[in-house]
């Protein structure tokens, strides 16, 4: 049921598709969506089997794929940490042996990138990047999709990180270099973003700005994440106290274009990356955000494991 080894393609980080394989996943996430909304039945992936893996914690991940591809008439298998002979150290490559032989695609949320691209190596199956410590691809694709339903276009715009340089930050850099359009990165110091990290060649996608309200003058959209992301909860008084500034407000949502849009990851915490006034204001399009994780990795899975519709 599954391709053979050479056909199989894995989506471990942004730059894993190409600017025509997005326009292509975008068209598909629509009419996905669509079908979705019109309460019309769309069941490509019957008999595939999801396995998630999950060595953090999430609630917008687990929903959106579980209840994605069972609306995609598959199943889907949960792993934790906890529950499996993840938490035991069984080798990382072994796991991926024994479980891509079982199921048709695996998503992985663990700690370091190099766990998912060993785990990638060794499986026969395509392997997804639901998160790890560098790289957050599958939200950056809900979010870019979000954009262009509210405002169009992305390429030649303007985005503002206003945090941490963290796996967001990393995810909307490869993004920018992909997709043509520009990143204002504004963090505190010590936590800026590093090219290298974040895996690009082109370091004209992205400008630093020390003031998170210089970064925020003309964007098109201002977007942030948590002062301190899972696994990194030791660090967190240390944190509190440096990113103090980098609270995304009404000032820097009016440096900002009059029609921006606010954009937030979630989980989120009003009173330190962002006040209540903006993400439950009339620019925030979180919700919008959240949901869109379900409609484009319907489209994401229906394209790894089926390729183009039709085409
Ligand atoms: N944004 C996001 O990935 O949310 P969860 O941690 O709830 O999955
Ligand atoms: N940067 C955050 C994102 C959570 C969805 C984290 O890694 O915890």
């Amino acid at each position: 049921m599954s391709p053979g080894p050479s056909l199989i393609r894995h989506y471990l980080q942004f730059k894993d598709l190409r600017a025509e394989e997005y326009a292509y996943v975008f068209e598909r996430t629509r009419e996905i969506k669509k079908r979705f909304k019109n309460y019309e039945k769309y069941q490509p992936l019957v008999d595939r089997t999801l396995a998630m893996i999950f060595e953090k914690a999430s609630t917008r991940t687990r929903v959106s794929f579980e209840a994605g591809m069972y609306q995609m008439g598959g199943s889907v298998v949960h792993l934790t940490t906890g529950d499996s002979q993840f938490g035991r150290s069984e080798p990382v490559e072994d796991s991926a042996r024994v479980i891509s032989r079982m199921v048709d695609l695996v998503m992985i949320r663990t700690f370091e990138q190099k766990k998912i691209e060993d785990f990638a190596a060794h499986s026969r199956v395509p392997v997804i990047n639901g998160l790890t410590n560098e790289f957050h691809p599958c939200q950056i694709l809900a979010d870019i999709f979000t954009f262009i339903e509210h405002r169009g276009e992305i390429h030649g715009k303007t985005v503002a990180w206003v945090g941490d340089g963290n796996n967001m930050a990393n995810t909307w850099l490869q993004a920018a270099e992909i997709l043509g359009f520009k990143v204002h990165v504004s963090t505190p110091g010590g936590y800026e973003v590093d090219p290298k990290v974040a895996g690009i060649s082109d370091t004209g996608c992205y400008r630093v700005f020390k003031d998170p309200l210089e970064a925020c003058r003309g964007a098109h959209l201002v977007t942030t994440d948590v002062w301190t992301s899972m696994g990194y909860e030791a660090e967190s008084a240390a944190r509190d106290k440096a990113f103090a500034n980098w609270c995304v407000d009404d000032r820097m949502m009016a440096a900002a274009r009059s029609d921006a849009l606010f954009m937030h990851c979630l989980p989120a915490h009003r009173g330190d990356e962002v006040t209540a006034s903006v993400i439950d204001g009339p620019q925030s399009a979180v919700w919008d955000e959240a949901e869109n994780r379900m409609h484009v990795q319907k489209a994401l899975m229906e394209y790894l494991l089926l390729g183009r519709i039709g085409g």
